[in-house]
């Protein structure tokens, strides 16, 4: 039952970091030792690709550039709709991601792609889906019932999930040192924190604004390097829930068309992923009369986000992006929503297991 919540996705926000927490303790033991990975008996690959539909997919896309930015491995993601036709390297390992383990568009694409060599690995959140059931080996994403139609713990519970199996991937085919993974799963041990921080000041600092974006028609989200699949997520919530317009940008393609959508009181959320390049974007919305909602860095509007990108990286590359920000966005989406009086659980036009194609 909803336990006291107004509603499922207000109720399934506030269980990420318990839910992080609970994946973090059970995986933590099985990752630098490669043990979790040896227990998938996946062959050696030497790329990755990842496919999923919607939150799924952006999820996958984490995972596919922690596998690149941790451990050089090649990645790509495919939307799974388009990937029937996509050709799959040999020795790659494809990672496909649904919560439902239901969705037609994925189940098509892993019928349709000719996998020869390559090893399919489903995550999913049910381990009696269809997909689990036609993958090469699966892993639970343990996120428990996810009862709205708005993705949201299962997100944090896919990431952090494949994040987990991406470090013992590396450790197990000594691409990483068991050193270095523990290190990595010191960072992801503080996500849980992270992300009840993140509760709690969005939930102090978002409802001041709402009053103020209501009545806009439009939305921009904007993020560069591992902030743009960030950016990707908080447009499609917004979208979803509040039926306005949201697109996603990467920040440096702004002034190559976006930037002409800008005018006075467009709001405009931009992640902060640790790029200084962000700071002239978010000058060039301002300087339109923009209205820019930052998340995350210096001024974030949701204070002290971002930490998760833990230890820079050489050349300033992150691993899995700053993960607790996805919690504003989520948070922002849903208030919009109730302020519009919109149902949150269940928006117009949508399921939450789609199964057709
Ligand atoms: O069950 P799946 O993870 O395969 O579902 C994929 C998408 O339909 C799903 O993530 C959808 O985008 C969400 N409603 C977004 O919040």
């Amino acid at each position: 039952g909803l336990a006291g919540h107004a509603d499922y996705m207000g109720k399934e926000i506030e269980e990420q970091p318990e839910t992080a927490a609970r994946i973090i303790d059970r995986l933590a033991p099985s990752i630098a030792d490669g043990s979790l990975w040896a227990s998938l008996s996946v062959p050696a690959f030497e790329r990755v690709a990842v496919l999923g539909c919607g939150t799924s997919l952006n999820a996958g896309r984490v995972i596919a550039s922690a596998f690149g930015a941790l451990g050089d491995v090649p990645n790509s993601s495919l939307i799974a709709s388009e990937a029937s036709t996509a050709i799959v390297e040999p020795r790659t390992l494809v990672i496909a991601l649904s919560q439902s383990g239901e969705t037609a568009d994925v189940l098509r694409a892993i019928d349709d792609l000719d996998l020869g060599t390559s090893s399919l690995v489903a995550l999913t959140n049910s381990d009696h889906s269809t997909l689990a059931r036609r993958a090469d080996s699966m892993l639970n994403c343990h996120a428990g019932p996810e009862i709205g139609v708005a993705a949201t713990k299962t997100f944090v519970a896919q990431v952090i999930t494949g994040v987990a199996m991406a470090l013992s991937a590396l450790a197990a085919t000594r691409r990483i040192d068991r050193d270095y993974a523990r290190r990595q799963v010191d960072d992801l041990r503080r996500i849980p924190d992270l992300l009840a921080h993140a509760i709690a000041a969005s939930q102090k600092a978002i409802p001041p604004l709402i009053d103020e974006i209501r009545d806009a028609q439009g939305f921009l989200f904007l993020g560069r390097g591992s902030g743009v699949v960030y950016a990707a997520e908080g447009a499609l919530k917004l979208k979803e829930l509040t039926y306005r317009w949201a697109e996603h940008y990467p920040a440096g393609e702004l002034k190559h068309g976006p930037l002409a959508l800008v005018e006075a009181g467009t709001p405009v959320v931009v992640i902060d992923s640790g790029d200084r390049r962000i700071e002239s974007n978010i000058a060039e919305v301002e300087a339109r009369g923009g209205r820019v909602i930052r998340i995350g860095g210096a001024g974030s509007t949701v204070p002290a986000l971002g930490l998760s990108l833990g230890t820079p990286m050489p050349g300033g590359i992150d691993r899995w992006g700053p993960l607790e920000s996805v919690v504003p966005l989520q948070i922002l989406a849903r208030d919009l929503a109730l302020a519009l009086g919109r149902d949150v659980d269940k928006p117009r036009n949508l399921a939450k297991s789609v199964t057709v194609e």
